[in-house]
């Protein structure tokens, strides 16, 4: 961080006629805090146009040359809900943006599907893509130009309402899901928003502008890098069309006019050349975010509950931060001209690199036009493939219905929803089987098939004779105990719901107050297995549930966690507890966060209560967040990140470490540091990238488990930083995500993997990477996974590589990724604790 003699000299260092405009100065701590606050990083990088962005940029620089002032003001301010911004005069109609991660939001005949916390839990990186690409279809059709999701933050508090909108809680999983959500989405011509930029961890003071209070995430500069930041580099470097800024603040300094983050980071650092616009009502200023490189402001007003807000209302120019206010503020000098060029240069970059120029379809969200597809199949597919066994006891799963006589069916998370799937507006209830969180972050259900109802329906089809009981009322524990005694087979169903901070549910207010089972789940459940000698629990959860109460009752023969699922939840469920049909399913689902036995034992915890305006989330846990604190402190997880059993068994052998040979022009961007010039300007960002370069040499080929490696991988940087205007400015601008050699491969993991059981199923295969002794990183971390299918008794060599950022630290002097020397340990395995094999290389 800056002292504030360099923030001066950095500003002085701005040609005069820019520095009286700069007017951003640290957000001050308060006392006891005083270390975390953001540097001032000005003038915003306007777009530079590289590789496959070149085409786009220029062609957007040229439109955008033609218009006036007022019709690029347009363009930068939104409309809420009734309409986009258009320029009547070009007969542009404007963009359509719409939630959500999970489907078309606000919209008819749409698909809902399984959420980003399922996604991430099948660990199959083609059905993530997959995925992505029914949701881009579905946008597409629906005439939506920029589909707002995927979103990924890092579950750092395990009660926290949104994480299952996200793809859980490690960077490496995450960015992988993040990346393929965005490859899917974009192939359609949708510009996809990664969300949300950044440390929005919590909703509980989460912000906005209508908010009387804002917490600030404090993070240090090692752990936003190496955590928080790696999966929107991840977005970057695969072509993201756009970011959204948080409503929170990082370092006292509110994301959406955070400098340090927009200009700094996501500009320069990893060279984005798409737009940043802000979370809805995200907004406390006008000018500091223009300055801070902010692209558009959405929905357009003030706040909510001040300013026009009434759909189609197209007020917004005159009563919103920008608007007719971004007009006099460019007239009056707060904010250069050249700033609402690049803001509208960015935008039209993405609609041009996504093709949205060519036929285009129109706004349809609630009319007839129907574009569900066929997508109920990957929607059933994911939900099953998502589906985590966590206890299977005497080969109790899967069922056979010819050995069923008489089964019970317990929960109201087992049925509908009484009022109807969509009666509560945004999901904002907790009725029902739970196949969505509440907020935002939801779509309406075309129709929602519930465990019940699909139970009922499979069994009925091979054995009318079964009796099916059940049981929805939850705490009707007198006829639970009737009916679980007659059963030979008890599916009991169980919940836990969150989402997000505007609507509160049950005295929820988005975040989870407990991480308990909602509706007296555990009691259920204790009360089931003591009159039923075969309990199976599903578990249909936001996130971490504790099970302490009966995880190890011998009556509960298995568990599963489903997660939330999306509309096709009960045949998914069916596919699983059975395995029976033409879905047949072995479970394969691995937890992407850890289940702890306690709430105390996770790292952090939601921050619940504050009297302050700025209230302070310090991340204290660093890099410590989710296993790697179990790791780091010796805690025994209930269950493990990663971990997930099947209805077949895997042998792991024949780990081999290669060296993998590439180009050399690539290894010299590795090495390549640059400086800004400190000269930059807002109209002409001049960058110099030709410190000289150490080479990465590597000798030897290939080599296997407790051999080691002699490759000697040498990555020296030489950062001129001292004439810098800028402490992000390391990288060279127009490389996405950071210099694209940490983007090539490095080294290939192989091993041998086979079925040794009597199922065919899908392993799913895990690396963990422990780096040098000195550097500072977590016991382990994941840097790889593979999901393979296998028939009995198959065996087949899995390779996972390792790329030069994935064997590098963030280095906070240098302000660069750089490999620590040493040696680094491979394990490989099914879970990050089951990892029977282990190599090692030396760097
Ligand atoms: C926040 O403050 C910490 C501590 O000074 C610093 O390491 C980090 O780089 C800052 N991050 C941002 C985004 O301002
Ligand atoms: C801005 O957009 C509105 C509709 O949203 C339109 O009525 C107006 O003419 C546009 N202004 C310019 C200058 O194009
Ligand atoms: C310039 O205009 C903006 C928007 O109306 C206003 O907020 C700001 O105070 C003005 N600045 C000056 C120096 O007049
Ligand atoms: C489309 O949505 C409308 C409105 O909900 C509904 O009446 C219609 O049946 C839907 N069409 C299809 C094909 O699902
Ligand atoms: C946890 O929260 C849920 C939902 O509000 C509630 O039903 C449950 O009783 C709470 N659990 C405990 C142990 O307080
Ligand atoms: C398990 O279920 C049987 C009924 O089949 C019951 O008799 C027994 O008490 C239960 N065990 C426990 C530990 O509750
Ligand atoms: C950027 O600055 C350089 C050096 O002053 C100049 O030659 C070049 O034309 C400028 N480019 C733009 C786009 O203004
Ligand atoms: C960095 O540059 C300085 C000054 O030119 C030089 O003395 C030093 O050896 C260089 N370091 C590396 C690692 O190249």
């Amino acid at each position: 961080m800056p002292s504030k003699t360099q923030l001066l000299a950095a500003i002085l260092a701005l040609p005069a006629a820019l520095a009286d405009v700069i007017t951003g100065i640290p957000d001050p701590a308060p006392v006891g805090f005083e270390q975390w606050v953001s540097p001032v990083i000005m003038p915003a990088p306007p777009v530079v146009g590289t590789g496959d962005w070149a085409t786009a940029v220029a062609r957007a620089k040229n439109f955008v040359s033609g218009l006036t002032l007022e019709e690029k003001i347009n363009v930068t301010t939104g409309i809420d809900i009734g309409g986009p911004c258009t320029i009547p005069r070009l007969s542009w109609n404007g963009l359509c943006l719409q939630d959500s991660p999970l489907g078309v939001r606000l919209a008819q005949n749409v698909s809902a599907f399984p959420a980003g916390i399922n996604a991430a839990a099948t660990w199959d990186t083609a059905l993530i893509e997959a995925r992505g690409k029914a949701m881009g279809a579905e946008f597409r059709g629906k005439g939506v130009n920029v589909a707002l999701g995927p979103m990924t933050n890092m579950g750092r508090q395990a009660a926290a309402g949104r994480n299952w909108e996200g793809f859980g809680a490690d960077p490496f999983l995450s960015g992988v899901a993040t990346a393929a959500t965005i490859n899917g989405i974009q192939s359609n011509g949708v510009i996809a928003t990664v969300k949300h930029f950044i440390a929005n961890e919590q909703e509980h003071f989460r912000g906005g502008s209508e908010a009387s209070q804002i917490y600030s995430s404090n993070i240090d500069d090692k752990t936003f890098h190496e955590l928080y930041l790696w999966p929107f580099a991840e977005a970057i470097h695969t072509g993201v069309g756009a970011v959204m800024c948080a409503y929170n603040k990082i370092n006292q300094t509110q994301a959406c006019q955070n400098s340090k983050i927009i200009n700094g980071v996501l500009k320069e650092e990893l060279g984005f050349m798409g737009l940043v616009m802000s979370d809805w009502a995200a907004m406390i200023d006008g000018i500091q975010p223009a300055l801070a490189g902010l692209d558009m402001n959405m929905p357009g007003f003030f706040a909510y509950g001040r300013g026009p807000q009434t759909e189609g209302n197209p007020d917004t120019a005159t009563n919103g931060w920008w608007g007719a206010n971004l007009i006099e503020m460019v007239k009056n000098g707060s904010v250069p001209e050249a700033r609402v060029d690049d803001m509208v240069v960015r935008t039209f970059a993405a609609y041009y690199k996504l093709g949205q120029d060519l036929g285009y379809p129109e706004i349809s969200l609630k009319d007839a036009v129907n574009v569900q597809a066929d997508h109920y199949k990957l929607i059933r597919q994911i939900g099953a493939a998502s589906t985590i066994l966590l206890k299977n006891t005497n080969k109790a799963l899967p069922l056979a219905v010819t050995n069923i006589k008489r089964i019970a069916i317990l929960g109201s998370d087992a049925g509908p929803n009484p009022d109807g799937a969509n009666a509560c507006s945004d999901r904002g209830c907790s009725q029902g089987t739970m196949a969505m969180g509440w907020g935002s972050g939801t779509a309406n259900f075309p129709y929602l098939i519930d465990p019940l109802q699909a139970i009922t329906s499979h069994i009925q089809s091979i054995d009318p004779t079964v009796v099916i009981d059940s049981v929805l009322n939850d705490f009707d524990l007198a006829q639970v105990r009737t009916v679980s005694s007659l059963a030979d087979t008890c599916l009991v169903f169980a919940s836990a719901d969150s989402g997000e901070g505007y609507i509160n549910v049950g005295g929820n207010q988005g975040d989870r107050n407990n991480i308990t089972l909602w509706h007296g789940g555990d009691a259920l459940i204790s009360t089931t297995a003591a009159s039923c000698a075969n309990t199976i629990v599903v578990q249909h959860t936001v996130g971490p549930v504790t099970m302490e109460a009966w995880i190890d009752h011998p009556n509960v023969t298995a568990v599963l966690y489903a997660g939330v699922p999306g509309q096709e939840t009960g045949n998914a469920i069916v596919d699983v507890l059975f395995a029976d049909g033409a879905q047949a399913t072995n479970p394969s689902g691995r937890l992407p966060y850890t289940i702890a036995k306690a709430r105390e034992d996770y790292p952090a915890d939601v921050l619940y209560a504050s009297g302050v305006g700025t209230p302070q989330i310090t991340y204290e846990e660093g890099l410590g967040i989710d296993y790697r604190w179990f790791d780091i402190n010796n805690i025994t997880p209930r269950f493990e990140f990663g971990f997930g059993l099947s209805y077949t068994t895997f042998g792991y052998s024949s780990l081999m470490i290669a060296k993998t040979h590439y180009r050399r022009d690539a290894e010299q961007q590795a090495v390549v540091s640059s400086s800004a010039a400190a000269s930059t300007q807002s109209s002409n960002a001049t960058v110099s990238a030709s410190v000289p370069a150490s080479t990465i040499t590597a000798s030897a080929s290939s080599i296997s488990s407790s051999a080691s490696i002699s490759a000697s991988v040498s990555i020296a940087t030489n950062a001129t930083s001292t004439t810098s205007a800028s402490s992000a400015s390391s990288s060279p601008i127009g490389q996405l995500g950071g210099p694209s050699a940490l983007y090539s491969q490095l080294l290939s993991v192989s091993f041998r993997i086979e079925n040794t059981g009597s199922l065919a199923g899908n392993e799913v295969s895990q690396l963990y990477l422990t780096f040098p002794d000195e550097s500072g990183e977590p016991p382990k971390v994941l840097r790889g996974f593979s999901r393979n299918f296998l028939e009995c008794g198959q065996s087949k060599v899995v390779r996972i590589p390792l790329r030069l950022k994935d064997v590098s630290v963030w280095d906070v002097v240098s302000q660069e990724w750089v490999v620590p020397s040493g040696t680094f340990t491979v394990h490989v395995g099914s879970s990050s604790r089951i990892l029977p094999l282990t190599g090692s290389f030396t760097m």
